[in-house]
């Protein structure tokens, strides 16, 4: 996908993944397109790339310690409006000559911000408000030439030079803690800046499918669809650029949630008239998960399995009527993944792989669709193609499916008991209008059975474990504090409505030390 060439571009430096991610997001919010770059890149090659603005992120670090990131300082005489925040705005104080001090009185969460000098970045808002502060140095002398237009418990909280156009801000108006925040980030943007807010999800919808078409020509195109929000809106965009040039392949591995194959066949085979091939394949998953009870061996079994049924359903694949083999495969890569695996800084975070892995021999050009968006924009444009809201909001849902929820063996039968289970489970956190709040909330069956009594009859069943956490990312998780009435509901629906499940009980781990899924 290739940003339109009139779209104006922020350039957000990293100098701590995290930071960036987030402010590169809040300025596509604000409706201008932003890329983060990682803090090493050439000033030359910055300014190549005619941005309307550089933000230099928050980082961990400070910029007394050895080896504390710094920036190529000709930045500065570039003409194109800087913004430090936190980290970003100590090191422009400390690059110009004025001086960053331990103090040893940081601040840390919220903190009050007064506004001592007229800045077109506060030109709206009140003299004095709350921001979110995290930092131990402190800026306690602005540089030769710049004003110091507000403070905190320190002397100078934020700085400029508007003559240079370089400002800086102590505080973190990326996030949603700072109430006014993102009205400085528009100030910066929109009034210092100049840039003009054309990003919006038809801009980004008219952009990649151009860029698709670009690419792929009057070729042909096959897409894996597994039924989650990225590869249903990749393949809606590229079916809206190319049409009838796409193939889906959707592999049923009856190991996936009630009512997820039929949706899939309904909005993409009925709604956006995709020719779609519906591998059914539950017997062959089956088949290879008998008698495997380990977690490790299950997860290849299936990733094995995945990849040499999509391998034959895919190889011959070509458009409506022709038997052309496609050249080009779909992908829903995000940009977060891309900034992953480019940025210094950033933390290696997956090392899940989705189980549509592929097979090494098949030789195609990767059409990425998604590589430029956050996951809020992906979803944002599949609403706006019309994928329904249970696809554009689905939970994640790991590759290898219920198989890595249910503890011990996998059986035709214990996995009707799962996604029977599951479906309660979903049902009524959505009822409970808790759904899109949770990072992932689902049903477990361990592989146990436990003694109760139902009627005057003694039972022998299994329990559901009910698994629901918060999360941003996946690494790390909390487990969700569910209101008893809901937890309520949910037990006693599994046990009346599910045949085989006669207790239940509530995971209370968060990540570390547990993993989100349970195997
Ligand atoms: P864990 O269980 O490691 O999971 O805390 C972290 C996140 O990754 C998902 N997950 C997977 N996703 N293929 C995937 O595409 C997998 O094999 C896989 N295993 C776990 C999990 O649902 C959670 O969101």
């Amino acid at each position: 996908m290739l940003r339109p060439d009139d779209t104006d571009l922020i350039l957000v430096v990293d100098f701590g993944a995290q930071y960036a991610q987030l402010i590169a997001r809040r300025v596509r919010e604000a409706n201008v397109y932003s890329e983060i770059v990682p803090r090493d890149t050439p000033v030359a090659e910055m300014l190549a790339r005619r941005p309307r603005g550089i933000i230099f992120s928050g980082g961990p670090s400070s910029v007394h310690v050895e080896g504390a990131p710094r920036i190529d300082p000709s930045i500065y005489d570039s003409g194109v409006p800087i913004l430090g925040i936190c980290y970003g705005c100590q090191l422009i104080a400390q690059q110009l000559g004025g001086e960053v001090r331990r103090t040893g009185t940081g601040e840390y969460g919220r903190t009050e911000l007064k506004v001592v000098d007229s800045s077109v970045l506060f030109a709206n808002l009140p003299v004095e408000q709350e921001v979110w502060m995290s930092h131990g140095d402190s800026i306690v002398l602005a540089p030769a030439g710049f004003k110091t237009t507000a403070s905190s418990s320190a002397p100078v909280a934020a700085l400029e030079d508007s003559e240079r156009a370089i400002y800086g801000v102590q505080f973190h108006p990326e996030v949603v803690h700072t109430a006014r925040g993102m009205e400085i980030l528009k100030a910066f943007l929109y009034d210092v800046c100049g840039a003009r807010p054309t990003w919006t999800r038809v801009s980004i919808i008219e952009s990649a499918v151009e860029a698709i078409q670009g690419q792929v020509g009057d070729g042909a195109v096959i897409c894996g669809l597994s039924g989650g929000v990225d590869s249903a809106v990749a393949a809606a965009l590229v079916h809206k650029a190319v049409g009838d040039q796409l193939t889906c392949v959707f592999v049923d591995t009856g190991l996936l949630r009630a009512g997820e194959a039929e949706q899939v066949e309904e909005t993409f085979l009925r709604q956006f008239h995709v020719d779609l091939v519906h591998v059914k394949a539950a017997d062959r998953f089956l088949s290879v998960l008998a008698g495997v009870t380990d977690p490790e061996r299950k997860r290849k079994a299936i990733g094995e399995t995945f990849i040499r049924v999509f391998e034959e359903s895919a190889r011959d694949l070509g458009p409506k009527g022709s038997r052309d083999v496609a050249r080009f495969l779909v992908q829903g890569t995000l940009y977060p993944d891309v900034i992953e695996s480019g940025t210094r800084d950033a933390a290696k975070i997956k090392s899940h792989h989705n189980v549509g892995g592929l097979p090494e021999d098949m030789d195609f050009d990767l059409v990425e669709p998604l590589r430029l968006l956050f996951k809020d924009e992906v979803r944002a444009v599949g609403e706006e193609l019309g994928l329904p809201e249970d696809i554009v909001w689905r939970q994640p849902f790991p590759g290898p499916g219920l198989a890595v929820r249910i503890v011990g063996e996998v059986t035709a039968e214990r996995v009707e008991v799962l996604q029977r289970a599951d479906a309660v489970v979903t049902e009524e956190v959505k009822r409970a209008g808790l759904y899109r709040e949770l990072w992932q909330s689902f049903a477990v069956l361990p592989a146990v059975r436990s003694v109760g009594v139902m009627g005057d009859e003694r039972t022998y069943a299994y329990p559901i474990v009910i698994r629901a956490v918060t999360s941003d990312d996946a690494m790390t998780a909390d487990w969700a504090r569910l209101p008893y009435d809901l937890l309520e509901r949910i037990s006693s629906r599994l046990i009346n409505e599910v045949p085989g499940v006669n207790r239940v009980a509530y995971d209370i781990t968060s990540k570390p030390p547990g993993t989100i899924e349970w195997e």
